[in-house]
């Protein structure tokens, strides 16, 4: 069978990336923008001057990218583009950047979901890793468990009720005064902290479904934090990060073995920038050994954005002739149901 070589680009938040893949899961080039230390200066990422800079090195980051690979745009059969969710002003850049090079070289553009491509991320890192499976999506804007049926298409087991658990790592960063981007300071802090802070008695555990909920969590450490300021009492950060760590994490290893278990899957996969946590990564491979169950993760670099995963989702999609866009119309969206 012929070879098939995706180009990937994303920009749906503060990484440009373009990236060649082979066959969906071989990785010929995956290069990495990130523009985390102009963002770390305000906090937070600033959608305006992210989507400046993605129009700055774009341009750069595809030629890179090509040049690692070994490959023209002649070599490349088609292209693979996040078109949300994401910044819009940011999506923008990719999607717009996108359409021109198919224009260009007429070549087919797939219209990619993020949040599928970073499931796609554990094709490439697992290279027998085939669905049927159970999938958690933990990101900055999503918290879902899901049934891959096919590689794309899924059943939706149960989502967040109210934040992301990203969105609650980041918020809890802030508070407690640590740089952006939060989730990592807060896994690497945690580290050196105990569990001693009872933050929450487990409310999602009244879920009687497979629903998560972080908003409870996150304002537990908020108000707890707050009070001990005001009553000018010192505070560990590294217990609460530890503290807050272990609930977050808890609840969703917790909901992921159980749905394994209620609906027979014997794999487990993690998706997602949290995905990265090192405590859920121990923790949810700890629990699958209990059970028999296999639980999978991407190496670091593919839990992060990144343009592989999202050529990877584009190539499943290509063979399977679906998420074709039109190089003239493909508009970007800033929310896209998963
Ligand atoms: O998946 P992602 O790119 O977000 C969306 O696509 O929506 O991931 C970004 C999120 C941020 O909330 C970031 O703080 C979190 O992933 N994150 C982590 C870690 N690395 C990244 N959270 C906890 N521990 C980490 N090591
Ligand atoms: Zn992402």
């Amino acid at each position: 069978m012929k070879d098939i070589y995706i180009l990937g680009i994303e920009s749906s938040c503060d990484e440009t990336s373009v990236a060649v893949v082979k066959n969906g899961r071989e990785v010929l080039s995956n290069v990495i923008s990130s523009q985390i230390d102009i963002h770390k200066l305000y906090g937070g990422v600033v959608p305006e001057i992210a989507s400046r800079n993605h129009v700055l090195r774009i341009d750069e980051v595809l030629s890179e990218a090509l040049t690692k690979a070994g490959k023209t745009m002649a070599n490349i059969d088609a292209i693979a583009v996040t078109y949300g969710a994401g910044l819009l002003g940011a999506l923008i850049v990719g999607v717009n950047f996108a359409k021109a090079l198919s224009y260009k070289y007429k070549k087919p553009l797939i219209a990619v979901n993020h949040i599928e491509g970073h499931i796609a991320a554990n094709y490439i890192a697992h290279k027998d890793l085939q669905p049927p499976f159970a999938c958690l999506i933990v990101s900055g804007g999503h918290t879902a468990l899901c049934e891959m049926t096919s590689y794309t298409t899924r059943k939706l087991i149960g989502t967040t009720t109210d934040d992301a658990i990203g969105e609650a790592f980041d918020k809890v960063a802030r508070e407690c005064g640590l740089e952006y981007p939060g989730g990592p300071n807060v896994d690497r802090l945690a580290k050196e902290g105990q569990k001693n802070i009872n933050f929450i008695t487990k409310p999602h555990e009244k879920l009687k479904d497979y629903n998560f909920s972080y908003s409870g969590l996150k304002t537990a450490v908020i108000n707890y934090l707050h009070n001990k300021h005001q009553r000018g009492e010192q505070v560990n950060i590294a217990d609460v990060c530890r503290s807050f760590e272990e609930e977050a994490v808890d609840q969703v290893v917790q909901k992921s073995i159980a749905a394994c278990k209620k609906y027979g899957l014997k794999t487990l996969v993690l998706a997602g920038g949290v995905s990265a946590n090192s405590f859920l990564r121990e923790k949810a491979t700890a629990e699958g050994k209990q059970w028999g169950i296999d639980v999978k993760f991407p190496p670091i670099v593919l839990c992060t954005d990144n343009a592989a995963m999202i050529a990877s989702a584009g190539y499943f999609c290509f063979v399977e002739n679906k998420n074709l866009a039109s190089n003239l119309t493909l508009a970007p969206s800033a929310t896209v149901r998963l």
